[in-house]
Formats: structure tokens, sequence, C-alpha cells
């Protein structure tokens, strides 16, 4: 698809779904608890080797892509690791060439919902998690496969103090910043994204068709 041609999100869901409430409160009451692979015990043991010796705080890039907006916050915050998280090979097979811009960035292939879980029992120096344009899945009947919707959410929510959202659908932010409000456990802040400079594909694509971009930064109380 040509650049500036991609089409705007259409749903028959114009506002946050009627049952979200009911779902997140139904997530809340019991801790997610999905097997996990071998394959990716082995990998998260293997990264959390590295992190320990490492020492630097994170920044974690969650369903990154092809990794170009992970070298852009490696690029911005030298001082930290960043670690940019995708489950799609083909994707990460493209990081390699963006990562040659930065030192401090590595990939992990994996299931985000493995990960989460992981990541929530380990002792990373998480500052700041970004959720940069997650599959939208438009249809009300789609929404436990919103991250927001899906049981792993509370379990998402405790793993880093801070996270950047950001969406071309208003409703998917909408509904995540409810979400959170629910479990009230945190701050929260809603802007639409004006004249920046793209940082990753689909930020590209999207602000080349004339999408409305929307931001939402969530800062966590600490326990
Ligand atoms: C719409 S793309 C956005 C990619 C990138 N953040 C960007 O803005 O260009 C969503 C990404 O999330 C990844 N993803 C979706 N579900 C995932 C999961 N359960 N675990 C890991 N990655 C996942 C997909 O492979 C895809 O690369």
């Amino acid at each position: 698809m040509l650049l500036g041609q991609s089409p705007k999100i259409e749903s028959s869901q114009l506002a946050p779904h009627r049952n979200l409430a009911k779902v997140v409160a139904r997530h809340a009451q019991h801790d997610y608890r999905n097997t996990i692979p071998q394959y990716a015990l082995q990998s998260f043991a293997e990264l959390d080797e590295t992190i320990r010796a490492d020492g630097r705080p994170l920044i974690l890039d969650s369903g990154c892509g092809v990794g170009e907006s992970s070298v852009q916050l490696a690029l911005q915050h030298p001082q930290h690791l960043i670690i940019g998280i995708d489950k799609s090979a083909q994707r990460l097979d493209k990081s390699k060439s963006h990562a040659l811009a930065a030192s401090n960035v590595i990939f992990l292939r994996a299931d985000l919902i493995h990960f989460w879980q992981l990541l929530e029992q380990s002792q990373w120096p998480v500052e700041k998690q970004y959720l940069l344009y997650p599959n939208p899945w438009p249809k009300p009947s789609h929404l436990q496969r919103r991250w927001h919707g899906h049981p792993i959410f509370p379990c998402l929510l405790k793993t880093s103090p801070e996270f950047v959202l950001r969406s071309n659908w208003l409703v998917y932010v909408q509904e995540f910043a409810l979400a959170v409000e629910y479990l009230k456990a945190e701050q929260f802040h809603l802007q639409p994204l004006q004249g920046i400079t793209p940082i990753t594909p689909f930020e590209r694509k999207y602000q080349a068709s004339g999408h409305d971009l929307f931001e939402l930064i969530i800062r966590c109380k600490s326990e």
C-alpha cells in the first residue's frame, strides 16, 4: 500500500464498549496464568542474565514490529537499555538493519502474553513501556483481543511504572484509559498527537494518510 493511502479504522463501535467495566472487573479477580512454553522460558532466562549483568534501567517497546521505534528510543535515551519485543520473526528480521544505528538496543522474539507474565515475576529495572499502535481489533466482538480487554491486562499494568500508548483509533485509547481507571491504580493523560516526527512505520503511514493520532500516558501509583 502506498504511503498516505492507509484507510481509517472503520468500526460499528463508536464509543467505549458497554461491557468494558464488566470484562475488566472479571479479569481483575484472578491472576492470569497461561502455560508458558519451554522455549519462551528459555529465551527469557537468557535475556535475564544479560539484563542483570548490564544493570542499566530499561525501556520496553512492546509490539515493536520492525524495531524502528526501539532504535529511536535508544538514540533518545543513551543511558538506558531498550528492549524491542515482537512475536513476528519476519518483522524482527528487519530490525537488524535499524539496530546498527544504536548499541543500547536488543530485540526479543516473544509472545507478549508469556513475556508479561515472566516480567511481572522478575526484578527487571523497567522505567517505561511503550505500546505503539497495537492491533486495534475494531469489531465489538473483539473487545477481549484488545490489550485492555484481555485477561493479561492487570498483569501488564504491574510490569512498568509508566506506559505510553499510541493509536489512530480514539476508542481504543479511551477504553484503555477507562480500564486503567477501573483498576484504580494509575493517573493518566490523553492527548492528540499533532505535527510529530513519526517514530514507527505505522505512525508514519497513518500520519501521511491524515489520520488523527492519540497518545495516552499512564503513571502507576507505587504500591
Ligand atoms: C500494528 S503493528 C505495530 C508495530 C509497530 N509498533 C509500529 O507502530 O510500526 C502491531 C505489532 O504487534 C505485534 N504483536 C501483536 N500481538 C502480539 C503478541 N501477542 N506478542 C508479541 N507481539 C505481538 C505484531 O507482530 C505487530 O508487529
